[in-house]
C-alpha cells in the first residue's frame, strides 16, 4: 500500500525533484516541493520548527519533502538550498530581533519567481503588501498557503484573483486566516461541495474577546477583565485593536466570501466595545476611562442572565448581511456555552438545522496556526 502511494506520487510529480536519500526501504524517493516562506515572526518560526520536526513523518506517510529555498522577512531574505540547520539558525536570529540579510526592491519577487511552477509560497506575514506577490505566484502556476488574512480580506478584486468562487482549493489554502488551525474554511468547502446550503454562520473569532465575555458572565466589571487580559498579554498593546472588532470582521468577511458573497470590509457592520469618543485617546487615557463603561456592560450582562442567555462578541453572516458585535445567546447553545479563549463557529445549513455544525477550539497561538499552515502545505502537495 505504502509502495503504491510512493509510486503514485512519483508518477504524478512531473514538475518536482525526488529525494534519493529516502531512508525507508519501501519508499525509494520523496517528492521534493520547493517552498518560499514569507515571514519569520512567531508563526513563521513555529512553522520552521514544525516543518523540520515533521520531516520523517512527511516522507514516510506522504512521500513528501519541503525544501525551503526562500526565507524572507520585511526587509531581507535568504535564498538557495537552505538546510535545516540554516533555517533553525535564521529563526533563532529572528527571535533575537535580528534582520535577515538586506534585499532591494523586487529581489524577493525574483527569488520566488525563480522557484518555478509547482512551488509553494507560504505567507505568514502580517502585511497586506504581499498580495501582488501571491497573485503573481498563482498566475505562474505556483501554489499559495496563507495564515495572513489581509490579502483575503482587502478588496474583492484581490480576493477574486487569489481564491475566487468556488474556492480554488487545489491552488490556494488560507485555512489559518480564520480560527488559526481550526478547519473553519475546510468545513465551508465541504458544505459547498455537498450543495448543503448555508443559511447562517455565527462565530466568535477572538480569544481575547471570549475571555472578556466570560468575565462579564461571571459578574466581573468590564474594565477589570480588560485590564487582566492586557496584563496576561491576550490583547494587542493597544486593546482597542481587539475591542474594535475589525480583526473579527476580517475573519467573518473571509467566511462570507467563501459562501460566494461579494462584499468589502467597509460593508461589514461592526459594533466596537467602546464609544467613538474613546477612539482618539492615548492608550493610558483609554485604560483610565474604561471604568466609565462598566455600568452599561454589567446591566446588559445581568439582563441577558435573567433571560437564560449570555453576551458574546460574535460575527453573524445571515440574510445577506454581515454584522459583528455583542449578541445575547441562550446559554444552552454552542456559542452560549463557550467559555475562555476558545473560538467557535456554528454553521446552520439544510442538514445542520436546528442543531448546527460546530467547529471549536483554540483560535490563536503560533503553534496551532503553524500547524494549520503545514496541513495546508501537505494538502496542496500530495
Ligand atoms: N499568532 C497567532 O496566534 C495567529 C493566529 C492566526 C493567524 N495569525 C496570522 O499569522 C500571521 C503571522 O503572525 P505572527 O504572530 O507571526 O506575526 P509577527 O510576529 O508580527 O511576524 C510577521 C513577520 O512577517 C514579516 N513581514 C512583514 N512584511 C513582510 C513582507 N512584505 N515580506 C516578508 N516578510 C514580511 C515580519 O518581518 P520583520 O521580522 O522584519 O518585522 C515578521 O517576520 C499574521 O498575519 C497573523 O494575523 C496569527
Amino acid at each position: 500500500m505504502h509502495r503504491l502511494l510512493c509510486a503514485l506520487l512519483l508518477t504524478t510529480a512531473a514538475a518536482v525533484d525526488t529525494d534519493k536519500t529516502c531512508a525507508s526501504d519501501d519508499c525509494m524517493a520523496a517528492k521534493q516541493v520547493p517552498v518560499a516562506l514569507l515571514g519569520v515572526g512567531g508563526v513563521g518560526r513555529a512553522l520552521v520548527e514544525a516543518l523540520v520536526g515533521a520531516r520523517t513523518h512527511h516522507k514516510d506517510v506522504y512521500g513528501l519533502r519541503f525544501d525551503v529555498k526562500v526565507l524572507a522577512d520585511s526587509s531581507g531574505y535568504l535564498a538557495g538550498d537552505l538546510d535545516d540547520a540554516q533555517l533553525q539558525s535564521a529563526a533563532a536570529a529572528k527571535a533575537d530581533g535580528k534582520k535577515l540579510p538586506g534585499a532591494t526592491k523586487g529581489d524577493v519577487d525574483k527569488a520566488v519567481a525563480s522557484l518555478g511552477e509547482g512551488a509553494l509560497v507560504v505567507d505568514v506575514t502580517a502585511s497586506g503588501s504581499t498580495t501582488p506577490l501571491l497573485i503573481e505566484a498563482l498566475k505562474r502556476g505556483q501554489k499559495v498557503v496563507s495564515a495572513n488574512k489581509k490579502p483575503f480580506s482587502s478588496d474583492q478584486a484581490a480576493y477574486d484573483a487569489l481564491v475566487g468562487h468556488p474556492i480554488r482549493h487545489n491552488n490556494v489554502r488560507h485555512e489559518s486566516t480564520v480560527g488559526a488551525g481550526l478547519p473553519a474554511i475546510a468545513a465551508l468547502n465541504r458544505l459547498s461541495m455537498a450543495d448543503d446550503k448555508v443559511r447562517k454562520i455565527a462565530g466568535t473569532f477572538s480569544g481575547t474577546l471570549g475571555f472578556v465575555m466570560s468575565g462579564l458572565e461571571a459578574g466581573r466589571p468590564f474594565s477589570e477583565v480588560v485590564l487582566e487580559a492586557k496584563a496576561k498579554g491576550y490583547t494587542e498593546p493597544d486593546p482597542r485593536d481587539d475591542l474594535g472588532g475589525v480583526d473579527v470582521a476580517r475573519k467573518a468577511l473571509i467566511l462570507a466570501r467563501g459562501l460566494g458573497w461579494r462584499l468589502e470590509l467597509s460593508d461589514v457592520n461592526v459594533e466596537p466595545l467602546y464609544p467613538p469618543e474613546m477612539a482618539s485617546l492615548t492608550v493610558d487615557d483609554f485604560m483610565a476611562k474604561l471604568p466609565s463603561l462598566d455600568e452599561d456592560f454589567a446591566k446588559r450582562a445581568k439582563e441577558a442572565k435573567a433571560r437564560g442567555e449570555a453576551l458574546r462578541y460574535a460575527a453573524t453572516v445571515e440574510d445577506g448581511r454581515l454584522t459583528v458585535g455583542l449578541v445575547s445567546v441562550s446559554t444552552s447553545s454552542p456559542l452560549g456555552s463557550l467559555s475562555g479563549t476558545d473560538n467557535l463557529v456554528e454553521y446552520y445549513t439544510t442538514w445542520y438545522d436546528p442543531s448546527p455544525l460546530v467547529v471549536r477550539g483554540a483560535g490563536a497561538g503560533a503553534g496551532a496556526t503553524a500547524a494549520g499552515a503545514l496541513a495546508d502545505m501537505v494538502e496542496l502537495s500530495v
